[in-house]
């Protein structure tokens, strides 16, 4: 497709500035929605057609539609930063292009190319750009690309029909705590994905299967669930919403930045793989390996492993306070946000609201800075 040609169909009721800005000094994770979203048509055929960018609003489906019934649902999640010039921005939205094309194969849907996922960010920060919070802070937009099987039928097959969308959501901490500890469920009977699952997917149906496991750690006062490997539930995996990564420390100082290596059953993040260019650009010594649970709780008792955090574009990186299990519960170093944590936290941040300089090339102006009179 050469440069999409989307049309811009603007809200005549959009939030008063008054509102926006109520909703702008205190946003929390995905609780209010712009005044606009993007909608783009795929049908078996003809292919993607009538990119627009319409009135934020319901969907009206066919209660037949394959999507209700079947599940074939695919999502990305990615921040817009204000810079400091009033530009804004976002963080390798390539990957989250690629990441999507990869989920709708697996998934058996359309295809979506780069090029139309990139112009949809960019067409609906263009018309909502006033939603994106001020330059400096953590505050971002949040943007939603879904995609959703619209044919109407009961037939078990790929749908030969598909709704993309955008909706964007002003985003502060994904956790009401922020960057205060969370405490962690690992959980021993169910899984989140086996090899040649969806594991690798971003489909709606993961978190659906999680929501149990995570309604049980919520009962033991945890934020989020890590999970073991399907097949010998001995390795871990990741969590519902994050990627893990592990600090051990030798008696002589040394350190290890550990993550799980992507095996076939977790979500390649985009966050876990810059963080682990980010430490080994800052000289952490950085491994993509097995771990086991025993080595997460053994670790942390023993005092070898020093500092455990999750990472994921919502939750950017958020440390683990204690790690709860049936047996137990074992606290990590003194239990408060580590030192290697916070830097590559710091590092990943400042980089992302234009503050520190982008070395590898990350950062996608998506709308121009204003023009200066
Ligand atoms: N793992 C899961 C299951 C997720 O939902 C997410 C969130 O997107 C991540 C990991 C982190 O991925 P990313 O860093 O690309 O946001
Ligand atoms: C993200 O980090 O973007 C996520 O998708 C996590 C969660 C909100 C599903």
């Amino acid at each position: 497709m050469s440069a999409p040609q989307f049309t811009v169909t603007r809200n005549p009721a959009p939030a008063s500035p008054q509102r926006r800005a109520e909703v702008l000094a205190n946003p929390g994770f995905g609780r209010y929605f712009t005044d606009h979203m993007v909608t783009v048509g795929w049908t078996e055929g003809s292919g993607w057609q009538d990119p627009q960018v319409v009135p934020y609003g319901p969907l009206s489906l066919d209660p037949a539609t394959m999507l209700l019934h079947y599940g074939q649902e695919i999502f990305e999640g990615l921040k817009a930063y204000r810079q400091a010039d009033g530009s804004i921005a976002t963080f390798r939205p390539d990957a989250n292009a690629a990441r999507f094309a990869g989920s709708a194969r697996r998934m058996a849907m359309a295809e979506l190319p780069e090029d139309l996922f990139l112009a949809s960010l960019s067409e609906l920060l263009a018309v909502d750009s006033e939603w994106v919070p001020a330059a400096g802070g953590e505050d971002s937009l949040y943007l939603r690309p879904f995609m959703i099987a619209t044919e109407v039928g009961l037939g078990v097959r790929p749908s030969a029909e598909y709704l993309y969308s955008v909706i964007a959501s002003p985003a502060g901490p994904y956790f009401a705590d922020g960057v205060a500890p969370m405490d962690v469920w690992l959980e021993t009977e169910y899984t989140r994905a086996a090899m040649g699952g969806t594991g690798t997917a971003k489909c709606g149906g993961n978190y659906a299967a999680s929501l149990l496991p995570q309604s049980v750690g919520a009962q033991h006062g945890c934020a989020q669930v890590a999970y073991l490997d399907a097949e010998e539930r001995t390795w871990i995996d990741e969590m519902g919403a994050n990627n893990l990564f592990f600090v051990f420390r030798d008696a002589a100082g040394a350190v290890e930045l550990a993550t799980p290596d992507l095996r076939g059953s977790v979500l390649a993040g985009i966050t876990r793989d810059s963080l682990l260019t980010v430490a080994r650009d800052l000289g952490i010594t950085v491994t993509e390996r097995r771990i086991s649970g025993q080595e997460w709780l053994g670790g942390a008792a023993s005092g070898v492993l020093t500092e455990v955090f999750g990472c994921g574009t919502a939750a950017v990186i958020t440390p683990i306070g204690t790690v709860k299990h049936t047996g137990g519960e074992v606290t990590i170093g003194d239990g408060r946000p580590g030192p290697v944590t916070l830097q590559l936290r710091e590092a990943l941040t400042a980089m992302q609201r234009g503050s520190a300089p982008d070395p590898h090339g990350w950062m996608h102006t998506m709308v121009p800075a204003p023009a200066t009179v």
